[in-house]
C-alpha cells in the first residue's frame, strides 16, 4: 500500500474499543458518550479486517483504545492475531495501555506473542493522577508496569506534557522510567475532540522541555527507529532513552508510514484529519475480501500529506472533532 506522496503503509492501529476505564482530561470530557455496543465490529470482524491488511503489506499492528484491555475477550483477538506472527507475516504486535489492567494479562500477552507494550503514564504523584485521570489508582498502573516486567514484556512510557500539571516532574518521571530500564516518550497535546475547555492552558512545546532537560543532562540523537512518530535521544548520565513526539512543533507527517481503524470498522488515515472511510459495509458485504481489498486502496490513495493541528488562542477548539480515544493515537 503505497500513498499518493510516496509513502509504504506498513503499521495499522487498531482501536478495538472507546472505552476507558479512566477519563484524563485532556483526552475525554467528564461526560464521555461511548458508542452503542451493537455499533461494534465482533472480535471475528477485527481479526478479519487486519489479516487483510495484512495480506496487503502491513508488518506491525498496535491495539489501542479508549483502553484496549478493557474490550470484553480482548485476548481472544490477540491470540487469533498472533499466528501472523507465527507465519513471519507480522513483524510486531503490541498495544498502548493505560497498564490499569496489565497485571491480569500481562503473562497472556507474552504468551501470545507480545514483546513489549507503551503504557501511558503522566504523573508518580498519586494525587496529580487522579486529578489527572478523574478518578484512576497510580498503584494499580505500577503494579500493572511491575507485572509486564516480570513476564519479560519490554515497556515504554507514554507522557503527555501538561503545562503545570506535570512538566516540572519530567525529570523524575525520566530518572524513574531510565532507572527500571523503560524508555520515556514524551508527547505533545494534540486539540482531538471537545474535553469542554480549550488547549491553550495545556499545551507546552516539547522543544522548551528538551531545552530544560539539556541543562542538566547530555541528549545525544540516536537514528533509532520504532516505526512510530517519536525521534529518540541517548541520556548520557541515565543511560536511558528519551522519545519526542512533536505533531505541534515538528510535523512527521513526511514519514508517516501508519493508518488507523476504529472498533466500527473506519478508517481513518491521519489522526489530524477528518477523513473517514467505512470499512464495516465492504467487510460485511461478502465473504471474500474483494471489495473491502477495494476499499482499502482508495482510502490509502486520499491519504493527506500532513495533519491540520493548530493550538493557539483565536483558534482554540478542537481541529478534529474525535477524540484520541476513538482513534486511539
Ligand atoms: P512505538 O512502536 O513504540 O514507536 O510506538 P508508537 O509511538 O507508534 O505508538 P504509541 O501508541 O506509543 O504512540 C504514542 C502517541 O504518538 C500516540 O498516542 C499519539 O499521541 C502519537 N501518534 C502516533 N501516531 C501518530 C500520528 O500518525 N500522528 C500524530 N500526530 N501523532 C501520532
Ligand atoms: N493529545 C496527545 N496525546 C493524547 N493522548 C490522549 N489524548 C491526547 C491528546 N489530545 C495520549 C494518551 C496515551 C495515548 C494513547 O494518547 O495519554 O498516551
Ligand atoms: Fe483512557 Fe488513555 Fe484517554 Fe486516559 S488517555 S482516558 S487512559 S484512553
Amino acid at each position: 500500500m503505497v500513498d499518493p506522496f510516496g509513502r509504504t503503509i506498513r503499521y495499522l492501529r487498531v482501536s478495538v474499543t472507546d472505552r476507558c476505564d479512566l477519563r484524563c482530561f485532556y483526552c475525554m470530557s467528564e461526560d464521555m458518550t461511548f458508542l452503542p455496543k451493537k455499533d461494534l465490529l465482533t472480535l471475528e470482524e477485527l481479526d478479519r479486517l487486519c489479516s487483510a491488511f495484512i495480506a496487503k503489506g502491513v508488518r506491525k499492528i498496535r491495539l489501542t483504545g479508549g483502553e484496549p484491555l478493557v474490550r470484553r475477550n480482548v485476548m481472544s483477538l490477540v491470540r487469533s492475531l498472533s499466528r501472523h506472527l507465527g507465519s513471519g507475516a507480522l513483524d510486531e504486535l503490541t498495544l498502548t495501555t493505560n497498564g490499569s489492567q496489565l497485571a491480569r494479562y500481562a503473562a497472556e500477552l507474552r504468551d501470545c506473542g507480545v514483546r513489549r507494550v507503551n503504557v501511558s503514564l503522566d504523573t508518580l504523584d498519586a494525587q496529580k493522577f487522579r486529578a489527572i485521570t478523574r478518578w484512576g489508582d497510580l498503584d494499580k498502573v505500577l503494579a500493572g508496569i511491575e507485572a509486564a516486567r516480570d513476564a519479560g514484556l519490554a515497556v515504554k512510557i507514554n507522557a503527555v506534557a501538561l503545562k503545570n500539571m506535570n512538566e516540572e516532574e519530567i525529570p523524575s518521571l525520566m530518572e524513574w522510567a531510565h532507572g527500571k530500564g523503560m524508555a520515556l516518550t514524551l508527547i505533545e497535546v494534540m486539540p482531538m475532540g471537545d474535553i469542554g475547555e480549550g488547549r491553550i492552558d495545556q499545551y507546552v512545546p516539547l522543544s522548551l522541555l528538551r531545552a530544560r532537560l539539556a541543562q542538566h543532562y547530555t541528549l545525544t540523537d540516536l537514528d533509532d527507529n520504532t516505526g512510530g512518530p517519536a525521534r529518540y535521544v541517548s541520556v548520557t548520565e541515565t543511560g536511558g532513552k528519551l522519545g519526542f513526539i512533536t505533531p505541534m512543533t515538528h510535523n512527521f507527517c513526511e514519514s508517516c508510514n501508519r493508518v488507523r481503524i476504529t472498533c466500527t470498522g473506519t478508517l481513518h488515515t491521519c489522526l489530524g484529519h477528518e477523513d473517514a472511510s467505512d470499512l464495516r459495509k465492504p467487510l460485511r458485504a461478502s465473504a471474500d475480501n474483494d471489495l473491502l481489498s477495494a476499499a482499502i486502496d482508495r482510502a490509502i490513495g486520499l491519504k493527506p500529506k500532513g495533519h491540520d493541528f493548530i493550538i493557539d488562542r483565536r483558534h482554540n477548539r478542537p481541529s478534529v472533532s474525535r477524540h484520541m480515544s476513538v482513534t486511539g493515537g
